[in-house]
């Protein structure tokens, strides 16, 4: 679904989708459409594509949809398809009879047809070899798989729905993936922001991931203005993967109740806007507080030398105690 037609369902149901919408969390713009869009798609039937970066939420996004479907309740099964060999794709997805291959020593359903009336999952669709996408192509416009071994098909109920982060489009063009399975999944599909594109929702994930991986702290621990200021700043190539898995080494790393700038992984530290005072230009701070220069100069050292702070100490010449002293004094 193009971001028009995304904005063509403006007005479906705002009441749920304030902060969020299942599991996910999201109020900026461009979230707030990609929400409009997956309540219109949870009320369809058709097959459906979800493309985004690593890390966007793509199968939180499926996992969504399913869970405000007429088939929340029944199951939700992934298949990643860029984990598994192709033959076992093949049998995992199609099932297949005893005897079927050496190691068959008895007949097993498929998932598509484990899935019941709930949702197939295929993710990595992109990895799919050639071979297969022909089989797959098959058995999603009739809807029957035929297990390996077997002369006889079996119908199956579940919806599919596919994930990838590789331009599919492109794949068709270099001849890696086939255009008419291309077609067929991409009748609705769907564009799941990168994080660098709608950093107003990192505040609110971060509050999230926080109260999620405070293991059981009380309150849960909060973060300093420097902190966030670095993960605004930062360009989050990982999406919310990697927002979560620096809120998670944050909380574990750290017992005190403020987390700050390095409690957070070294590759954001040099992201924190810290100022250097300058002043032969016009913006020139002539009376800035020796307080802030000095906390600025730290905060550079820091930085600088890459979040080792006993570095950071011998280069600025001070006792790593009072390092450690003023950083806490900054909320760091
Ligand atoms: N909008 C969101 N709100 C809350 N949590 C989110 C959101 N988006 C992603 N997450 C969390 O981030 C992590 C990654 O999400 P998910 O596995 O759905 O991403 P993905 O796009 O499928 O990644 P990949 O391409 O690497 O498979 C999960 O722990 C998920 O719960
Ligand atoms: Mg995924």
């Amino acid at each position: 679904m193009s971001d028009r037609e995304q904005d063509e369902t403006a007005g479906a149901e705002p009441q749920q989708m304030a902060g969020g919408f299942g599991g996910l969390l999201g109020a900026s713009p461009a979230m707030q459409r990609l929400f409009r869009a997956m309540v219109k798609i949870s009320r369809s039937e058709c097959p459906l594509l979800i493309v985004g970066e690593s890390g966007t939420g793509k199968e939180l996004v499926a996992r969504s949809i399913h869970q405000n479907s007429v088939r929340a309740g029944r199951p939700f099964v992934p298949v990643d398809c860029g984990a598994l060999a192709p033959t076992l794709i093949e049998s995992e997805l199609f099932g297949y009879l005893r005897g079927a291959f050496t190691g068959a020593n008895s007949s097993r359903q498929g998932l598509l047809q484990a899935a019941g009336a709930g949702t197939i999952f295929l993710d990595e669709i992109g990895e799919l070899p050639l071979d297969l996408q022909a089989k797959l192509l098959r058995v999603l416009q009739e809807r029957e798989v035929r297990p390996l071994g077997s002369d006889h098909t079996v119908r199956f109920e579940a919806r599919i729905m596919a994930a990838t982060n590789r331009d599919l489009r492109h794949a068709v063009e270099q001849g890696a993936f086939r255009d008419d399975l291309y077609y067929r999944l991409n009748v609705v599909s769907l564009k799941v922001p990168a994080l660098r594109e709608r950093k107003t929702d990192i505040p609110l994930l971060v509050n999230h991931f926080l109260q999620k991986h405070a293991a059981g702290r009380q309150p849960a621990p909060a973060l300093s203005e420097e902190a966030l200021h670095c993960l605004l700043a930062y360009d989050w190539p990982g999406n919310v993967r990697e927002l979560e898995n620096s809120i998670e080494r944050a909380t574990t790393l750290s017992s005190g109740p403020v987390l700050g700038v390095f409690d957070l992984p070294t590759n954001l530290h040099s992201s924190a806007p810290v100022p250097v005072a300058d002043n032969s230009g016009a913006n020139a701070h002539p009376t800035m507080p020796l307080r802030e220069l000095e906390r600025q100069a730290i905060l550079r050292a820091v930085a600088d030398a890459g979040g080792d702070k006993l570095l950071a100490a011998r280069r600025l010449g001070i006792g790593k105690t009072t390092l450690y002293r003023k950083l806490k004094e900054y909320g760091c």
